[in-house]
């Protein structure tokens, strides 16, 4: 595999970063996830849009403009042997010559790392059947709008819903649901599709963005606004989202059945579209 470290490709065997990185030592950087299908960078405005806002909410330079971003990953995924991409990309504090929580002096530089792996769909069988889910507390820190890589949090809420055999676990705060662990949320009620709205609690999704774009040019109903655990409970569907899960039904949320208990009409319509939107990226006639 070929990866990017610091202005230069290299196998990964050969990307090496000094044990002093503040991205090691301290989760100091952010991160984006962009998918890439045959070749053509998805929303590549947005997640760079997004990468900036990041490395505004850490107060680090973005070490390239949009245009460089857009070449070296174009580059990057040309030198892969596979059509689909999930390209990660982190930006570190760098490596100073000594472990201090303070910011290093200026002449420290960024670490720019990026590599990209095959972006392997989630199996038919499993959007058709859909998947399940569970609820924990959320108790992450107070700017989730940051890509940050300092994903502990994140990380031990995942694995409760692994441990039981389920996708995603959905964060909760002060009577509401927030987002998943590593996805945004959806829920149907009444045919209105609701998404808790932006803001330093929840990951401003890509996929999210795309979902509410979709559904108002297609006419159906949109809200975004708080949720309630108890309209989680009671609605019709539920969705998780993300760059890598594109839009997946969740049927049963802490082994209650979602709705029906199967993947719902809306649900059918939405990923239908987002197919769609999906080929006429491909076609080149959207980019
Ligand atoms: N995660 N919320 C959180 C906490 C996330 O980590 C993610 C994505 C999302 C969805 O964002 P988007 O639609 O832009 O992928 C929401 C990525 C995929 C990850 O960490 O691997």
């Amino acid at each position: 595999m070929t990866v990017f470290l610091n202005g230069e490709f290299m196998p990964l065997a050969e990307a090496h970063i000094s044990p002093l990185d503040r991205g090691f030592l301290f989760g100091d950087g952010v991160y984006e996830v962009i998918p890439a299908y045959a070749g053509k960078l998805f929303r590549i405005e947005q997640h760079l849009d997004r990468l900036d806002n990041s490395l505004n909410g850490i107060r680090l330079r973005n070490p390239y403009s949009k245009l460089e971003w857009t070449q070296i990953l174009t580059q990057l995924i040309d030198l892969q042997g596979y059509e689909n991409h999930s390209i990660y990309l982190q930006v570190t504090r760098g490596a100073d010559s000594k472990r201090d929580h303070s910011f290093p002096s200026d002449n420290v530089k960024p670490t720019v790392f990026i590599m990209s792996n095959e972006l392997l769909s989630t199996p038919v069988a499993t959007r058709h059947d859909g998947v399940c889910a569970i609820t924990k507390p959320d108790d992450r820190w107070q700017h989730c709008d940051i890509k940050a890589i300092t994903l502990l949090a994140n990380i031990l809420l995942r694995q409760q819903a692994t441990d039981q055999g389920c996708t995603e676990t959905l964060l909760t705060r002060d009577n509401k649901v927030i987002e998943g662990a590593a996805s945004n949320i959806f829920i149907v009620a009444d045919n209105v599709i609701k998404t808790p709205g932006k803001g330093q609690q929840l990951l401003p999704g890509i996929t999210r963005d795309l979902i509410l774009e979709i559904a108002e040019q297609q006419h159906m109903d949109t809200f975004e606004g708080d949720i309630s655990i108890d309209e989680l409970f009671s609605a019709d569907e539920v969705w998780i989202s993300s760059s890598t899960k594109e839009v997946l039904p969740v049927i049963s949320i802490d082994e209650k059945p979602v709705g029906d208990g199967v993947p719902g009409p809306v649900w059918q319509k939405m990923v239908h579209y987002y197919a769609d939107y999906k080929q006429r990226l491909v076609a080149g006639e959207i980019s």
